[in-house]
């Protein structure tokens, strides 16, 4: 420790120590050591595996900490699920008060619970005291507020059942707040497991939970490192999965979870963009970059640790920057006046060095403060420093611009015009986050709009609100952590709970060539022609040259329909990209569109049903409800279309917070047998409600009624691109939706395999994905067939905080 004072000797303050005495005096009561959280009791340490925690500023052994096997796994997923039947069924009322009673005792110990995370994971305590400890009693009191209105608020929802929840190290028991809060004020309980850098703040907050009157079994932790987290992962007992941590193991969890039932949400890694325009405040800016990549030690998943500097201001901004860097005070975490920490355990120090490394090989320059030499690096030996540090000159593809470090490094690159910084802020596989400077209304707005980010911070940064939904765009994952919107990732529809198993759907005829010279009149009396898809507003013929016959109700031809294949797929993602326009309009403007569509459908109604009837063999009653159920629904979708357009937060002074919920854009559709225009029209007409763009599969035995809306949609003005209709298998098809790159979502409604190849296939991209397991809808029945729940799937929230006043 002296060693590490005696550099601050130079700098002006003198050492400020927080007093450790209470933690150490808590550590000694433990005796050192600790056991998981099971059913409301501390299980007892000692025998088999255990992880040591560890202070990173001088490799203090703080304690031993059980390390969770699948037995303690099983007896935490046990408990909760038992816990679950009591916690669930009380009222709102009584959950608020139980986490108002948690946010009161984590404000009544906050002194003790920051010194404890600030030893344990070794960031600043002016950090841990202000900003983490803060933070997580708010998000308590936040959710409370939820427990009570979950009902007025999310009616025909319920809580969906045991959660499991893996948190990493970098903010500990923020971390833990932000999913455990939630999952209680749902109705949910809780197994959840801490990093192994980082046991020691979820300890304190298990004996919290014991002391304000927190029900057994409702959070449960199990104390580990990766294995422990991949038993619980893939426990059967888990209805929900929410996972922060690396992209990598974000990955292998959707591979995992894939086809489980298991909901599943993802805050995974960032890169992301600092733009700074050269009408920026450039002194506020600098302040932004301290914030962004330096706050934490640069250990955010959120960072700002990629700077897009416009060119005319670059030099300033460079120079100013590096007079900052001088006076950050890296140091000892309990002084009061170090700003920076240290980083959470060699391992990370490590990775961190080998990319600063890399960067240097590579050409970049790499600027340090001038004090961070080898005097520094004998003062800090022992600890987990690395100075702040700034790469000039980096490329925008190089490893240094693309990877995530995770340390106290930023890169910079400088950009001529708007449409440049939004490009380099783009060209990135995350969208996690990001900051954008600028004294112009016009341009900060502009940019917020274009950059694909969760979250945007206007002239500002690393600002976080238990009311502002947090979460990725892209390889960033999915889900959002807060508001509203994060409320949903622990509700399911209620009626989705007794929904029955859809029945199978016998695998398609063999193909065969199409023949499409043959004519209307050549085909036997009341078959009609092959059926052609329909990309970019065209009748396209199925790239592979081969159809299928298409039955009627009783077995017998009455067409053929062209046998889609995976350049069919590619063709229509194209058609769909370029289709920007659509999203672009208004809601009002597609309102219209969509009430067109509605009315045009009307005027054929009883073609349609006609066709619905053949095709499925229901009665000509049941085929005229559906038509006129499908009519209702475009109408209803219409109504959606200019009011599902977010909300307004004012999470601090003089701040506000809008919750845009934006189109993913291309959406891939997989449609079920059943009902075939209406399971169509249900799937379709929320989804371009919303702004997005669509390939869709339709009904694989029953494809001919979402055929003929061919027409309707070109008469409805419903630009070409905006719904692209490919027919053919099912899976085969949706196995290519899964794995193209540029879908951003996919739906589908189909087999319980089919989910899980979806889920399973859509890993590469992360892209977000909404598939029924297997079981059925009634879509006949407005409350399953339309709502929410489809505009929340065909939408994300943006995040966008903005200053309101000065
Ligand atoms: P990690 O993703 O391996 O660990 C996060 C959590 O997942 C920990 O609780 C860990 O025990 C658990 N885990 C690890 N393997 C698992 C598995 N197979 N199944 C279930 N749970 C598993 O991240 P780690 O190793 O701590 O750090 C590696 C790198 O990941 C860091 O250097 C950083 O770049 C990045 N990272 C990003 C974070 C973010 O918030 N975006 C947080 C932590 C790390
Ligand atoms: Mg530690």
């Amino acid at each position: 420790m002296n060693k590490i004072v005696s550099i601050l000797d130079s700098m002006e303050y003198g050492p400020a120590p927080e007093d450790d005495a209470n933690v150490r005096a808590w550590l000694a009561r433990h005796k050192g050591s600790f056991g998981h959280f099971i059913g409301g009791v501390f299980t007892r340490p000692g025998k088999g595996a255990s992880l040591t925690a560890v202070n990173p500023a001088n490799g203090e052994a703080l304690a031993e900490v059980a390390e969770g096997g699948e037995k303690d796994v099983d007896a935490a997923v046990e408990a909760a699920t038992k816990a679950f039947k009591s916690w669930s069924a009380l009222s709102g009322t009584a959950r608020a008060r139980h986490l108002y009673a948690l946010a009161r005792q984590v404000q009544k110990h906050a002194r003790f619970l920051a010194v404890l995370e600030t030893l344990d994971n070794g960031k600043p305590i002016r950090e841990t005291r202000d900003i983490d400890v803060p933070l997580v009693a708010r998000h308590f009191y936040h959710h409370a507020g939820w427990a009570e209105l979950r009902d007025q608020e999310f009616p025909g929802y319920a809580p969906v059942g045991v959660c499991g929840q893996i948190i990493p190290w970098n903010f500990p028991l923020l971390m833990l707040a932000w999913k455990v809060a939630p999952a209680l004020a749902a109705g949910c309980t809780v197994v959840l497991k801490s990093a192994e850098h980082t046991p020691l703040s979820a300890l304190a907050f298990a004996e919290i939970c014991r002391e304000a009157g927190l029900p057994a079994g409702v959070f449960n932790l199990v104390n580990g490192g990766g294995a422990t987290g991949a038993a619980l992962a893939a426990h059967d007992g888990l209805a929900k999965l929410a996972f922060t941590g690396s992209t990598e193991i974000g990955r292998v969890l959707r591979r995992q979870s894939a086809g489980t039932g298991k909901k599943l949400s993802l805050e995974l890694g960032g890169k992301s963009p600092f733009i700074v325009f050269d009408n920026a405040d450039i002194d506020a800016a600098i302040e932004g970059v301290v914030d962004a990549i330096w706050f934490n030690q640069g250990e955010v998943c959120c960072a700002g640790s990629r700077a897009i500097v416009q060119e005319g201001v670059a030099e300033k901004f460079h120079a100013r920057l590096k007079a900052r860097m001088e006076t950050l005070r890296v140091g000892p975490p309990l002084d009061k006046s170090t700003d920076i920490g240290a980083v959470v355990a060699p391992v990370q120090i490590e990775q961190i060095r080998a990319r600063v490394e890399a960067g240097v090989r590579e050409g970049a320059a790499l600027h340090q403060p001038s004090w961070a030499g080898e005097t520094f690096a004998r003062a800090t030996e022992g600890g987990c420093f690395f100075p702040p540090s700034l790469f000039t000159g980096v490329s925008p593809a190089s490893p240094l611009a693309q990877e995530e470090i995770f340390g106290p490094v930023l890169v910079s690159m400088t950009f001529r015009t708007p449409g440049e910084a939004i490009a380099l802020a783009n060209n990135s596989r995350y969208g996690l986050a990001a900051s954008i400077w600028s004294q112009n209304l016009d341009t900060a707005f502009d940019a917020a709009r274009r950059v694909k980010a969760g979250v945007v911070w206007i002239n500002s940064t690393n600002m976080f609100d238990a009311s502002v939904g947090f979460g990725g765009y892209k390889e960033s994952g999915f889900g959002r952590e807060g508001g509203r919107e994060g409320m949903f990732e622990y509700l399911v529809a209620a009626w989705q709970k007794n929904a029955r198993a859809l029945p199978e759907s016998p695998p398609l005829a063999a193909p065969v060539p199409v023949d499409d010279e043959a004519g209307p009149g050549s085909a036997p009396a009341g078959l009609d022609r092959t059926v052609k898809l329909y990309i970019g507003g065209k009748q396209a013929r199925p790239d592979s040259g081969y159809s299928y016959p298409v039955l009627d109700g009783r077995g017998r031809l009455i067409t053929e329909a062209g046998h889609g294949n995976r350049k069919d797929i590619r063709n229509a993602v194209e058609a769909a990209r370029k289709a920007e326009g659509w999203t672009a309009m208004t809601g009002h403007a597609r309102a219209q569109v969509l009430y067109f569509l509605a009315e045009n459908l009307e005027l054929r109604a009883g073609e349609f049903a006609e066709r619905v009837a053949r095709m499925t063999g229901i009665s000509a009653k049941k085929a005229a409800a559906e038509v006129d159920t499908s009519v209702a629904r475009l109408i209803h979708n219409a109504a959606r279309a200019d009011k599902y357009d977010g909300r307004v937060r004012a999470p601090q002074p003089r701040m506000l917070a809008l919750a845009l919920p934006e189109p993913y854009e291309v959406i891939g559709i997989s449609c079920p047998d059943e009902a075939p225009l209406l399971a169509f029209v249900s799937l379709v007409a929320p989804a371009i409600a919303m702004g997005n763009r669509v390939v869709v599969t339709p009904s694989q035995h029953h494809p001919l009624a979402a055929c003929d809306l061919y027409q309707v949609l070109d008469t409805s003005d419903v630009p070409g691109g905006v719904v692209n209709i490919v027919t053919g298998a099912r899976d085969q098809l949706a196995s290519v939706m899964a794995k193209h790159d540029d879908i951003a979502a996919c739906w589908y409604v189909g087999s319980a395999e089919g989910s899980a190849m979806v889920e399973a296939e859509s890993a590469g991209n992360l892209k977000a994905t909404w598939v029924n397991n297997g079981k059925a809808r009634d879509w006949f029945d407005a409350s399953q067939g339309q709502g929410e729940e489809f505009l929340f799937h065909a939408t994300r929230i943006k995040s966008i905080w903005t200053p309101f006043g000065v």
